[in-house]
């Protein structure tokens, strides 16, 4: 089995209603996720986030409307054989606590009869992917595992068989604050590199914004108010409603959505450990502004040095300067660049490649500047979408009552 690579899913009317209760708990959603795509659903406690879920994979049985993954319509297929096609992973991790990492992990692969040579490379494969090392962790038990530790067992297992898609609800919840970023950002660079058709909850929309290429915000009965990118819903907000879920600092938290490669990078001038002092004095002297950057002999930034240091230090260079607080990779979202530049004595942060050495720098003003430039793109792309109605509707198919088969799609 290599599918690999994700598979659409469609929505299309989808409807659950519990026995006993008056209002269905999910009424009528249509909605359709590219291949590849990972969408975020968010909205608050009850709204049936869980339960449209759950009936991707059919733990939870529709009451009417249709499923489509991959074109197929699976709302009559053998529930077993759709779960081999979709991967689930969820808040407690999920893992059977009598069973080791490496058993649990194993689980739906046996399901299907591979062979157990191949199980056996699998797991090793998917503790590796998730970063955890197969000869520590294969034969624990989950209550051997901390929190975090749990959750990336519960990856791996929903990804064990390949499966094109893949269903998280709430899987990094149990979790502290920087754990549950850090699996964010596992799970982005896991994304780059397998392309599933994620659908993932939460009621955290910082986190929707950080993993969704789109975010569909849902009401009470999984309407759906807003399904758009990010970028979108930050700067137009559907409605009050939405407005409210995005929170304040709509405008702080665009920057999680671009990258310092996006932005300016300038140079500063740089001078090696190996250099003269001659010629770090002389630099020192032309170079026009206040400091210069000191690298190691691997090009890596090391130390700030100003006039007057090298003085003050008589002359060592090992003595002279102020050591670089932190430095960001081209890969860092703008967030990340503004908290190194705002904790930075020198109110601007180094800038390196894949092997930490030096790339550039970027400071305050060009955050500055790169940001309102942002800002004003997306608000000008708001504007042309609301004077392109066709558009606008299209990338908004919570405008249902002017869809009455509901299929709008970006
Ligand atoms: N098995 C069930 N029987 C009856 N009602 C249920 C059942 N499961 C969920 N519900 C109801 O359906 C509604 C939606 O529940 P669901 O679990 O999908 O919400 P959710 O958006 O996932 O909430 P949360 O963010 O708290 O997890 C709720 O009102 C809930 O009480
Ligand atoms: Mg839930």
């Amino acid at each position: 089995m290599s599918e690999s690579h994700g598979a659409s899913i469609e929505l299309e009317n989808l409807t659950k209603r519990y026995p006993g209760h008056a209002e269905p708990s999910v009424d009528d959603v249509t909605m359709e996720i590219k291949a590849g795509e990972t969408v975020v659903l968010v909205g608050p406690s009850g709204c049936g986030k869980s339960t449209t879920l759950k009936m991707i994979n059919r733990l939870i049985e529709p009451s009417g409307g249709r499923i489509r993954i991959g074109g197929e319509d699976v709302t009559g297929i053998d529930p077993v054989r759709l779960r081999r096609k979709v991967g689930y992973a969820i808040q407690s991790s999920g893992l059977f606590p009598h069973m080791t990492v490496a058993q649990n992990i194993a689980l739906v692969p046996r399901m299907t009869g591979w062979p157990k040579a191949r199980i056996r490379d699998r797991v090793e494969e998917m503790l590796g992917l998730v970063g955890l090392d197969p000869g520590e962790f294969r034969h624990r038990h989950p209550r051997q595992l901390s929190g975090g530790q749990q959750q990336r067992v519960g990856v791996a297992r929903a990804l064990a068989a390949d499966p094109p898609v893949l269903l998280m609800d709430e899987p990094f919840g149990a979790v502290d604050p920087i754990t549950r970023e850090h699996l964010q950002d596992e799970l982005l660079r896991l994304q780059r590199e397998l392309h599933k058709t994620i659908v993932f909850v939460t009621h955290d929309f910082d986190e929707a914004i950080r993993l969704g290429d789109r975010i569909a915000v849902l009401r009470e009965r999984s309407r759906i108010v807003q399904f758009d990118t990010p970028e979108a819903i930050l700067t137009s907000p559907a409605d009050d409603f939405v407005s409210g879920f995005v929170g304040a600092g709509a405008a702080l938290k665009r920057l999680h959505l671009s990258r310092v490669r996006d932005v300016e990078i300038t140079g500063c001038p740089t001078v090696t450990v190996d250099d003269p002092l001659q010629t770090v004095f002389n630099r020192l002297r032309t170079c026009g502004g206040d400091e210069i950057l000191l690298l190691d002999r691997r090009g890596r930034p090391c130390k700030w040095l100003r006039r007057g240091d090298l003085m003050r230090a008589r002359g060592s260079l090992a003595r002279a300067g102020t050591p670089v607080g932190g430095t960001v990779t081209l890969d860092a979202t703008l967030r990340d660049a503004l908290e190194a530049v705002l904790t930075d004595a020198t109110g601007r942060v180094a800038v390196t490649g894949r092997r930490g050495e030096y790339t550039g720098v970027v400071d305050m003003e060009t955050l500055l500047k790169s940001v309102h430039e942002l800002l004003e793109a997306d608000r000008l792309e708001a504007l042309g979408a609301q004077h392109r109605p066709e558009e606008a509707r299209a990338a908004q198919p919570h405008a249902e009552q002017e869809d009455p088969a509901g299929k709008a799609t970006a």
